[in-house]
């Protein structure tokens, strides 16, 4: 079938809840990605930091398809193997959870997480009114309708109201304002991303997430950390968090936990690991073990000290080349993130161009995301390699010199 004819069929045919760029991706092999007509890619994007061994990993593959010839599901009411070793290895990896909670995305992970607090809490005799969840502005937590209220951007509210209550909003990175917000004692649970993702490449300040656990410990409340985008290495340790030397209640994980193969998982600490019992929750896809013998090959090698010490060699060489792209070009205001979970903000002058830079990546032979109108956001895969980070910068400098010039234009 033509480009032009498969382009036809998403437009007449999906809800148009998306705005996908004009191709159609068909193969990958590490970070690199070829479309329909043989176009070659440098891969950014890594399927929204989903793949974060590349593609066509041979270990993934070997795992996929070793558990593909045994057995593709049983549901929750039969036990199989993959997800009882993977819950064991998360539960060890994790240094803080005792249980574990397999799902299917990250919005079904953090449903997870508010129902769970919302039990601990309730099993504290606490009346709902003193239930509240204190999120940050700038966050994303998923598009299921608890998820995107505590995702504090009305942009993605908007329309979908009325919704669930019991949430209360904080700027990031404001200890005072969340200082405040829980003076009251009605708060149960602190949820944030240790990088806010969506909401533009923010990490939280140096000693925020000390603060956070400080104020959760003086009131009562659980802290829980989304890293479901900034987890599973993508920082240079395996968990956001350990920069920070926290010890968190919950964590949510999805994205790069199954390295492209659909599934999210909760990881309870001591304090709210009873919180939920027989019937309080379930799903049957969750623990599939398909999903679960990928994620358990995902995990080792995600873990491993060579990964830590590509995304840290990795992360020098592009902030350096975002600098002198930024330098030359003036299009960038600054670099910020951490590990390869970076973000180049836009000068004043290209404000809201991202989209149009993305373009101009891909025509250029660069897959690349935005995170929000005026930011640049790279995610490339964990292991990606000198090449292909060089190759890639490359293509990001003709593209922005293309943009640089469109806008300067008559
Ligand atoms: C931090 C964070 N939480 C939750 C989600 C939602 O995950 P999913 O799209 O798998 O539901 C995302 C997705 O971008 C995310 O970045």
């Amino acid at each position: 079938m033509s480009l032009h004819d498969l382009l036809a069929l998403g437009r007449d045919h999906y809800l148009p809840v998306y705005r996908q760029r004009e191709l159609v991706l068909e193969r990958g092999q590490g970070a690199r990605v070829w479309d329909s007509e043989g176009r070659e890619y440098i891969d950014f994007a890594a399927g929204i930091a989903v793949c974060g061994l590349g593609h066509n990993d041979p270990d993934l593959v070997a795992a996929l398809v070793g558990q593909a010839g045994k057995l593709w599901h049983t549901s929750n009411i039969f036990h199989s193997e993959p997800p009882l070793r993977l819950a064991q290895e998360l539960v060890e990896a994790s240094r803080f959870a005792e249980r574990v909670f397999l799902c299917n995305s990250g919005a079904e992970a953090n449903e997870a997480a508010i129902k769970l607090v919302r039990k601990w809490a309730t099993a504290q005799g606490r009346e709902p009114a003193r239930r509240v969840i204190v999120t940050f502005r700038g966050s994303f937590h998923g598009r299921t309708l608890a998820a995107v209220t505590a995702t504090a951007q009305p942009k993605y509210q908007e329309g979908c109201e009325p919704l669930p209550g019991g949430f209360r909003y904080v700027d990031f990175n404001d200890e005072a304002a969340l200082e405040d917000a829980m003076a009251g004692g009605d708060v149960a649970a602190v949820m944030l991303e240790p990088v806010q993702g969506e909401g533009g490449v923010v990490p939280a300040a140096p000693g925020f997430l000390q603060a956070v656990r400080a104020l959760c410990d003086r009131h009562g409340a659980l802290l829980v950390l989304d890293e479901i985008q900034s987890g599973m290495g993508r920082t240079g340790r395996l968990f956001a968090h350990w920069h920070d030397g926290v010890v968190p209640d919950v964590v949510t994980l999805a994205k790069a936990l199954g390295g492209g193969f659909p599934i999210g998982a909760m990881l309870v600490g001591p304090k709210a690991s009873g919180a939920m019992g027989f019937g309080d929750h379930g799903t049957t896809f969750g623990g599939n073990p398909l999903a679960a013998a990928v994620a358990r090959v995902a995990l080792r090698k995600l873990s491993s000290p060579a990964i830590a010490a590509n995304v840290a060699r990795q992360e020098s060489a592009l902030r350096a080349g975002l600098d002198a792209i930024g330098k030359e070009s003036g299009v960038f205001a600054g670099v910020r993130g951490r590990g390869l979970m970076l973000g180049a903000l836009l000068a004043p002058a290209h404000a809201g161009r991202a989209g149009v830079i993305l373009d101009l990546a891909a025509a250029e032979g660069l897959l690349l995301l935005q995170a929000g109108p005026d930011v640049l956001r790279f995610v490339p895969a964990l292991n990606i390699g000198d090449a292909e980070v060089a190759e890639g910068l490359a293509r990001l400098r003709r593209a922005v010199a293309a943009a640089s010039a469109g806008q300067s234009g008559p």
